[in-house]
């Protein structure tokens, strides 16, 4: 797991790209949903559909928004689950419910996505076109990867048993 808080120029930059007019305190924290960030790295698929399911059914947690780039990859090959969740914070003022966004990914998509950050960044954004199809097959290999160990784990191991038993109903006890 890694987290990060965006800088004070990187939250200047994005207001200035979504073209945020007269930008307050109350519009920023509307518009702008990741300064807050944190990502997880797993090595399979299927924990990062269990980790987004323990974290979204936490009773503290508030699910804004589901981005699901891996059901949905982006064109240039992006996978990734992310959610925008908010979070109770308590202040001497009172609680403040705040927005934090949660990219759920496997190590293969993470190599994948590091190296696409830094060649974009390279590249300003201007990606020779062999360069962007590369990518895209790489982001292929990767995606075959993650099914291959996924297989091999699951053939190993089993599959674990909380993945086969429903969870048990809600006892209700009588008073
Ligand atoms: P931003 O304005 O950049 O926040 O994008 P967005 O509001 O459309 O949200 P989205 O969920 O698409 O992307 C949020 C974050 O996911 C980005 O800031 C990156 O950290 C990551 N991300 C999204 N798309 C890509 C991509 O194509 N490549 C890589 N390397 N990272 C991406
Ligand atoms: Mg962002």
């Amino acid at each position: 797991m890694k987290s990060r808080i965006k800088t004070p120029d990187s939250i200047v930059e994005k207001i200035a790209r979504k073209g945020i007019e007269e930008p307050d305190f109350e519009r920023i924290r509307e518009e702008i949903t990741d300064i807050a960030g944190v990502r997880v790295t797993c090595s399979f698929v299927a924990d990062v559909y269990q980790l987004f399911d323990l974290l979204t059914q936490q009773d503290d947690i508030t699910v804004r928004a589901v981005k699901d780039y891996i059901k949905n990859p982006k064109p240039n090959g992006y996978k990734s689950l992310h959610v925008i969740i908010e979070v109770p914070v308590f202040l001497s003022t009172g609680p403040l419910l705040v927005p934090v966004e949660v990219q759920f990914r496997t190590i293969a998509m993470d190599f994948w996505a590091s190296l696409e950050h830094k060649i974009y960044y390279k590249f300003s954004n201007q990606v020779p076109s062999h360069l962007v199809e590369s990518l895209s097959d790489a982001a292929d290999a990767a995606a075959e990867l993650d099914s291959r160990m996924e297989r091999l784990h699951r053939e190993a191991h089993g599959v674990p048993q909380r993945q086969l038993d429903p969870p048990p109903p809600p006892r209700i006890v009588e008073v």
